[in-house]
């Protein structure tokens, strides 16, 4: 039987929060080793942002994160803050700026934010092992012992930084939601997020008409209202609009879509009537709306050929309606195939919100994705990511 092999910190997941952990952990002096079965470290980093990594936002408001405790996140998010990340970007001389909405990109690659972390890992001495099949962990003496592909690690502290079940081709797992049911900790029932919505039947049809084409909507699921872009595609909806809904959204439940928002359609409609009347319906709405969309919508309402002039104040009241008050409700979403987060996870009420440490067992630690904290669209997840693996790093 080998002999089991000794260290202070085992860190399962070798993504944005372990890795943020391990730094922080090994730089306190802490021997602290990095688990994952990945060949690569941060592979959600390398392609996030497209390509560019939104390793941020400015904003850190509660309201950004749905969990059944919004405020559990705010700990962490306010002693590993936004400005802290963007020096540690700074530091390794990696260029950056606001896209919209507070969203910091690398005007470079993602692929530097992945160098950064490994190059501080290194330095700080983070014993890194890619390929390594997790086994089991179990509580041993003081600490854990967790059984590997590569030999058995005893360690007085396991930080559980596994990420979620999304983009399973990526080598996302259940691990850690199983890990948390093993030691008896609370969970919150996962689904995907910010994932694009799918429809059926005619209103599908009608989607893949307009296939490729997008807008400035405005969405609403539930709780959620989002004024950014959308667009059609060939299984249904997607873009940042409807991502962000969809976190929101409910099976079973309905969308609200303002697919002209910024613009009082009814307003323009009836100007448009009183200038020039002779147009057709289809034209005038064409001033506001793609034309594909404007045809669409002419058919629908059946308004074909009609000219302006002839549409009373209630047909063009109904005209604006179908287009900013689309009442449409998705068949499903594309699943964690391609959802960016999985919502819900290890229950808040299971966890310390200072250190991310388990209440019920001392030295078993929980951040990042598994943990029941989901951003909005934009740099919040990562923000999660970097302050919650902070927050553990201090004291695991
Ligand atoms: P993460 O998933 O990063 O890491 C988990 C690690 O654990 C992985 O390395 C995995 O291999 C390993 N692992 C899992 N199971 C294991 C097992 N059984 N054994 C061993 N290892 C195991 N967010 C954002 O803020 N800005 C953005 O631009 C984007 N963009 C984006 C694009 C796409 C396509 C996706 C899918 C996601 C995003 N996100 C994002 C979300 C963001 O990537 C996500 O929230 C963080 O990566 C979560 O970090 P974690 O470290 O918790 O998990």
């Amino acid at each position: 039987m080998p002999k089991a092999l000794q260290t202070d910190v085992v860190v399962l997941g070798a993504g944005a929060a372990g890795m943020f952990c391990a730094i922080e952990a090994a730089r306190r002096g802490r021997r602290v080793v990095v688990l994952d079965h990945a060949t690569a470290p941060g592979e959600k980093i390398r392609i996030s942002g497209g390509g560019r990594c939104n390793f941020t936002n400015l904003s850190t408001a509660p309201e950004r994160f749905l969990s059944e405790n919004p405020r559990f996140a705010l700990s962490a998010l306010h002693r590993f803050t936004p400005a802290d990340f963007i020096a540690r970007v700074n530091a390794a001389n990696i260029g950056w700026h606001e896209k919209t909405l507070g969203q910091l990109f690398c005007d470079g690659s993602a692929r530097q934010i992945v160098s950064m972390l490994v190059t501080d890992m290194a330095e700080a001495g983070v014993d890194l092992r890619l390929g390594v099949t997790l086994e089991t962990v179990v509580a041993a003496g003081t600490g854990f012992a967790v059984q590997t592909s590569a030999g058995l690690w005893h360690a007085a502290s396991v930080v559980v930084a596994t990420g979620g079940k999304s983009i399973p081709k990526m080598g996302a797992t259940g691990f850690g939601y199983r890990l948390a049911e093993q030691f008896g900790l609370a969970m919150v029932e996962t689904r995907p997020g910010l994932v694009p919505l799918t429809f059926g039947g005619a209103v599908l049809d009608r989607m893949k008409d307009l296939a490729g084409i997008s807008v400035a909507a405005q969405v609403t699921a539930g709780a959620g209202t989002f004024a950014e872009g959308l667009l059609f595609t060939h299984r249904g909806l997607s873009g940042p609009s409807i991502l962000q809904a969809s976190s929101y959204w409910r099976e079973g439940g309905g969308l609200t879509v303002d697919l002209v928002h910024g613009r009082d359609v009814a307003a323009a409609l009836k100007a448009q009537r009183q200038s020039g009347g002779k147009m057709a319906v289809r034209t005038a709405l064409a001033r506001l709306v793609p034309e594909q969309l404007a045809r669409q919508v002419e058919r629908l309402e059946g308004m074909d050929a009609v000219h302006l002039a002839d549409l009373s104040n209630s047909a063009i009241d109904r005209l604006a309606a179908a287009l900013q008050a689309w009442q449409v409700t998705p068949t499903g979403s594309e699943g964690y195939r391609t959802a960016e987060v999985t919502l819900g996870g290890v229950s808040t009420t299971a966890l310390d919100a200072r250190t991310l440490q388990a209440r019920a067992v001392p030295g078993l630690f929980f951040i990042g994705e598994v943990v029941d904290v989901t951003g909005w669209l934009g740099g919040y997840n990562f923000q999660w990511a970097w302050s919650s693996g902070w927050a553990a790093g201090q004291v695991a």
